[in-house]
């Protein structure tokens, strides 16, 4: 596992920037797996920046997200649909057709299909992740067992809380998620975790702990063979690793 430590969040978006400018370039037909959260939010900014700027092309680039909040409409402001086309669909030159969240209203089943057959259809190049207080990956949860393919995940009393600060009230967080599972995350080519925030416990089990473990999805970041971690500097001197 590449480990960079970035001096600041700016530097830490812009690596990642790098890193996803690179694939498309290579292959403009590529397939992106892409998360939300705070963490990605600066990269996707620095890659709609290079679109109107440099010409960073995703005319033919097609996504396909991790996760989606059960209940949500897609445009409920807090759905990560919308968060997608708010923080980087609308501002680059990609084709929304080719942009694949799950669907998180109507009939459960019907989506967890629609989802596992698209992401039996797509290698994805890239998949961006970013890591939940509590180690989740997606909304891939601790548990005894993890989940090989796309599913509804309970979400953890922690992962409401950590995430009641974008709804109204904490009753309004939703209880459920779909996700992709830990197997979806791992058969992508690359992985591509930017941690940024309080995340010291999933930060100190994924890089200064010699271990994997179901109680923190994230290490499982250990066993790709093409995976990478930007993280502040802030955070590595917090948990004291050092590159
Ligand atoms: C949500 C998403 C995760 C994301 C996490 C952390 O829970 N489902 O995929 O990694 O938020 O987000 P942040 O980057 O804001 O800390």
């Amino acid at each position: 596992m590449k480990v960079i430590i970035a001096e600041n969040y700016e530097q830490m978006s812009a690596l990642g920037a790098d890193i996803i400018e690179k694939i498309v370039r290579e292959n403009p037909e590529c397939c992106l797996g892409l998360a939300t959260g705070s963490s990605p939010v600066g990269m996707y900014k620095e890659l709609a920046r290079r679109c109107r700027e440099e010409g960073l092309d995703f005319s033919k680039v097609c996504s396909v997200n991790l996760d989606e909040y059960a209940g949500l409409e897609p445009t409920h402001d807090q759905s990560y649909r919308y968060f997608m086309d708010d923080n980087l669909f609308n501002h680059i030159n990609i084709d929304k057709a080719n942009t694949y969240v799950a669907k998180g209203v109507g009939d459960v089943e019907e989506n967890l299909r629609e989802f596992n057959e698209v992401l039996s259809q797509r290698e994805i190049a890239v998949q961006v992740l970013g890591v939940g207080p509590d180690g989740h990956l997606g909304f891939n949860e601790p548990n005894e067992k993890l989940y090989d393919k796309a599913h509804k995940e309970v979400l953890d009393e922690s992962t409401i809380d950590a995430n009641a600060r974008f709804f109204a009230s904490r009753d309004d967080v939703p209880r459920y998620a779909l996700t992709m599972g830990m197997g979806d995350i791992m058969r992508a080519k690359k992985l591509l975790m930017i941690i940024s925030g309080n995340k010291v416990d999933a930060a100190t089990q994924l890089l200064i702990e010699d271990k994997i473990s179901c109680s923190c999805p994230a290490t499982f970041m250990k066993l790709h063979h093409d995976a990478t971690v930007i993280l502040t500097k802030e955070l590595a001197d917090k948990i004291g690793y050092k590159a």
